[in-house]
């Protein structure tokens, strides 16, 4: 098969991590590439990498925090302004919440990065994915590993809340979030993956914690390119289907978790709270 001439990469969550290998994947690939994050610091880094590499002129960063409606919004404007087309839609972006907080959209915040921006974003920027030969959205979670569910009668956990909780609740809403786009989108590859741990920035993670965590991922965790080799491609030729799913480059069956009431139950959840924030 030949590669496709050079395409737009947006990736959110693209300053570290996983998002940021894929964000140097793309560039070196030709692409143009937008990363979103919150750190300055962290783009500006990006940008330095990019002109060291000679990507200069093709690397942008929009510094934004996706872990409320307005900024988001302002993210969806901010790439749309820059790109009339986009090709591929990462979506990288979280940090594990470490004590409980309700952001200013009525969201537990986990479930405000993890899926409400991931679905403000998808939708926010429909119209450039739809200029797009070939679109794809790739949405990164412990889809088919960790088997999160949402607590309908306290979606904020309230009563029950964790790091762990938070997280897997707001995993569960990303994964559905991909499942009700395919639904109403299929002409959109969306591919949910889990990349295995992997070592990487491990944003969130208190300072005292993060040497021990660190270590855990020399001990355990795979690089960031053993966790992207299966999934770059992917990128690169979008699969046929609406929705695919990818555990460690291991096709799973969507029948495992997607689960399609729940999923527009979810959906119409995020627009109603769109809806009611100015
Ligand atoms: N690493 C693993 O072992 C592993 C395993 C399973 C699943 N995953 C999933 O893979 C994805 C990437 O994880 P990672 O380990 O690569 O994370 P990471 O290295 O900690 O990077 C996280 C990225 O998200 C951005 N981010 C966090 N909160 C944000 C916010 N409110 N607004 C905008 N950007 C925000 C960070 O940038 P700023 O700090 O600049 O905002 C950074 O670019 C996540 O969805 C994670 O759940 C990872």
């Amino acid at each position: 098969m030949t590669s496709p001439s050079p395409r737009t990469t947006v990736v959110a969550g693209g300053t570290a991590g996983l998002g940021l290998g894929i964000a140097r994947a793309r560039l070196a690939a030709g692409d143009q590439v937008t990363v979103l994050g919150r750190d300055p610091v962290r783009g500006r880094r990006f940008l330095d990498d990019a002109t060291a590499n000679g990507a200069e002129g093709r690397a942008a960063f929009v510094a934004a925090d996706l872990g409320t409606l307005r900024g988001t919004r302002d993210a969806v404007l901010a790439v749309a302004d820059r790109h009339d087309v986009v090709d591929a839609l990462a979506m990288t972006a979280y940090a594990p919440p470490l004590s409980r907080r309700i952001t200013a959209d009525g969201l537990e915040s986990g479930v405000a990065v993890y899926g409400f921006a991931r679905k403000m974003l998808a939708d926010g920027l429909a119209d450039r994915l739809d200029a797009s030969e070939h679109p794809v959205i790739l949405s990164l979670s412990g889809v088919g590993v960790v088997h999160g569910t949402i607590d309908w009668d306290d979606p904020t956990l309230e009563h029950r809340w964790s790091t762990v909780r938070s997280t897997t609740q707001a995993g569960r809403v990303a994964e559905l979030v991909g499942v009700a786009h395919a639904d109403r989108r299929p002409h959109v590859a969306y591919i949910l993956a889990h990349p295995g741990f992997t070592r990487t920035a491990f944003s969130g993670t208190p300072r005292a914690l993060l040497p021990l965590v660190q270590l855990l991922g020399l001990i355990a965790g795979r690089s960031v390119d053993q966790s992207l080799s299966p999934l770059l491609p992917l990128i690169e030729v979008p699969p046929a289907e609406a929705l695919s799913a990818y555990d460690r480059g291991r096709v799973i069956d969507t029948a495992r978790f997607a689960d399609l009431d729940e999923a527009h139950r979810v959906d119409a959840w995020l627009d109603e709270v769109a809806l009611r924030t100015p």
